[in-house]
């Protein structure tokens, strides 16, 4: 019998198949239909032993790829009483507290369903808050991508680099990126609107910007919106080349085309959500939250 079985949801099946491949572990895909009502069928197309690892983000289509979740972790419970959900990108997590009366926090129900479902243990990559990991309800285990973003940046020849947090909120992984990179950073002061979601970059000016290239590191890239104004306020201040940096990019409708329009040279971010952007890779600092 192997130690571990991953299975591969079908929102993270490349990154399952790494943390597989890592783990010298036995790897079992899941085949998914969709039907004409909109119903999801998954199959799993191998039966798992050991100690089962389920790897499933919860990008957009978001209910969909939670439900997978549940459903996969629910079924594998059934073949062993160890089950390790491992959400790369944890939606809902923005939905950690009431910010208008009447809003329902459904960060609450997603962590009660995991534990109904028979999770023992979650493993999520840079969640948006610590209050959403304190409401899982099961031992959870939040990694940071930081280090692995770093690792690209420092092949880089940039020109006397500034990493800039895009909201005072993010100032702890900008001074941690910053450490890491041997670099200076600021973070910026930035307004959103809670009822139009409209941001606006408060800061006037900054002295420290000019000719210097920017890293403007954020937890997730959605609408773009807050990246866009950052990006727009640090060309005024006559910086030099800008690179967008997330752990997760959601690069919602328009995003990128409205980022790069912005000045952006280009967006790096990682696999918790697989796209173009995605080149850097989480699985290591998965399995080391594993084993
Ligand atoms: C906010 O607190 C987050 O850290 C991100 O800055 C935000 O979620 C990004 O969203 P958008 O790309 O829509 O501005």
């Amino acid at each position: 019998m192997t130690a571990f079985t991953v299975i591969g949801g079908p929102s993270s099946e490349q990154l399952a198949k790494r943390i597989a491949s890592r783990l010298k572990s036995k790897f079992v895909r899941c085949e998914l239909r969709v039907f004409p009502d909109g119903e999801s069928k998954i199959t799993l197309k191998d039966k798992p032993e050991g100690k089962i690892i389920v790897v499933q983000s919860i990008y957009p289509p978001v209910d969909s790829n939670l439900i997978h979740s549940l459903a996969i972790v629910s079924q594998a419970r059934s073949y062993s009483s160890q089950v390790y959900a491992v959400i790369p990108y944890m939606g809902y997590a923005r939905q950690d507290r009431q910010f208008l009366p009447g809003e329902i926090i459904t960060m609450e129900l997603v962590a009660k369903m995991f534990k109904a479902a028979g999770a023992t243990k979650i493993i999520v990559v840079d969640i948006h808050s610590i209050t959403a990991l304190k409401q899982l309800q099961i031992p959870a285990k939040n990694v940071s991508a930081v280090e692995e973003l770093v690792k690209y940046f420092k092949k880089l020849s940039l020109n006397n680099p500034l990493v800039v947090s895009p909201d005072k909120g993010g100032i702890e992984r900008a001074r941690n990126f910053a450490n890491l990179l041997g670099v200076d950073f600021i973070a910026l002061e930035k307004h959103r609107d809670k009822k139009t979601g409209k941001v606006e970059i408060k800061t006037k000016k900054h002295d420290g910007v000019k000719g210097r290239d920017i890293i403007l590191v954020d937890d997730m890239i959605s609408t773009g919106g807050s990246i866009v104004k950052a990006a727009e306020f640090l060309k005024k201040q006559k910086s030099g080349k800008i690179y967008a940096c997330c752990t997760h990019a959601l690069l919602i409708g328009d995003a990128e085309k409205n980022i790069i329009k912005a000045g952006v040279t280009k967006i790096i971010s990682t696999n918790t959500i697989p796209s173009k952007t995605s080149v850097v890779d989480v699985s290591s600092i998965i399995v080391k939250a594993i084993v």
